[in-house]
């Protein structure tokens, strides 16, 4: 499991905390809530004590809801404008997703996007576009919190490294992350790296 977090675990913390500087009793709407950086994002800000709201399709409600998310949208039925105003927007998505997201940033607010730079910016508030850095001793603080039971990384799949080049085409939707195993070790899975 703890080969699903660095990517997704880095740029989920760093989105919330370092760029968007969630706090506590804040609103953070997260887009893209079962994918791999969703899944975690929930979780952490949930834990910080914010009000998530996650979006997705429909099928990733539940989902959603049980990691940690009061509220769901699904992108394909539901109005956006509804979720109302928010203080954080994460966006995993870009587009017309992003670009709608935008109005939802209640003054002083942040929308972090990790999909493209975005084009526009809330009236009142700032948009920030950022690639994830590495981070050993937050990476051991998300690892710990994963041996701890405080953070649950979603895994759909290990496939064996024979099989990368077919994961990575995907064949249907899954939730969360596909781990590639590269190795065995004493009879212990060794998954190293993520997708
Ligand atoms: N800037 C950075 O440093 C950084 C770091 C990590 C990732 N990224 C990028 O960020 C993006 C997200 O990463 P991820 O690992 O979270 O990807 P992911 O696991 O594929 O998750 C994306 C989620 O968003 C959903 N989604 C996408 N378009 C949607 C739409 N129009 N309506 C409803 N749901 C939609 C996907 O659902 P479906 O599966 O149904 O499409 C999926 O559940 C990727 O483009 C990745 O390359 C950037």
């Amino acid at each position: 499991m703890a080969a699903a977090l660095p990517i997704s675990g880095l740029t989920a913390w760093q989105a919330l905390f370092d760029h968007a500087h969630l706090t506590t009793g804040q609103t953070v709407l997260i887009h893209g809530a079962a994918g791999g950086v969703g899944t975690i994002a929930i979780q952490l800000a949930r834990e910080v004590g914010a009000h998530v709201i996650g979006t997705g399709r429909a099928d990733d409600r539940d989902l959603a809801l049980s990691l940690g998310a009061r509220a769901f949208v699904d992108l394909d039925a539901d109005d956006l404008r509804d979720v109302g105003e928010v203080d954080v927007v994460l966006d995993v998505i870009g587009g017309e997703i992003l670009r709608r997201s935008t109005e939802l940033v209640r003054p002083g607010g942040t929308l972090v996007t990790i999909a493209t730079p975005p084009t526009v910016q809330p009236k009142d508030g700032r948009a920030i576009f950022f690639v994830v850095e590495p981070d050993r001793v937050r990476l051991a603080d998300l690892a710990d919190r994963v041996r701890t039971g405080r953070l649950k990384p979603i895994v759909s799949a290990v496939r064996p490294l024979s099989e990368a080049a077919s994961a990575f085409v995907r064949q249907r939707r899954t939730p969360g992350k596909t781990i590639i195993q590269v190795a065995q070790e004493q009879g212990m899975p060794h998954p190293t790296t993520e997708g």
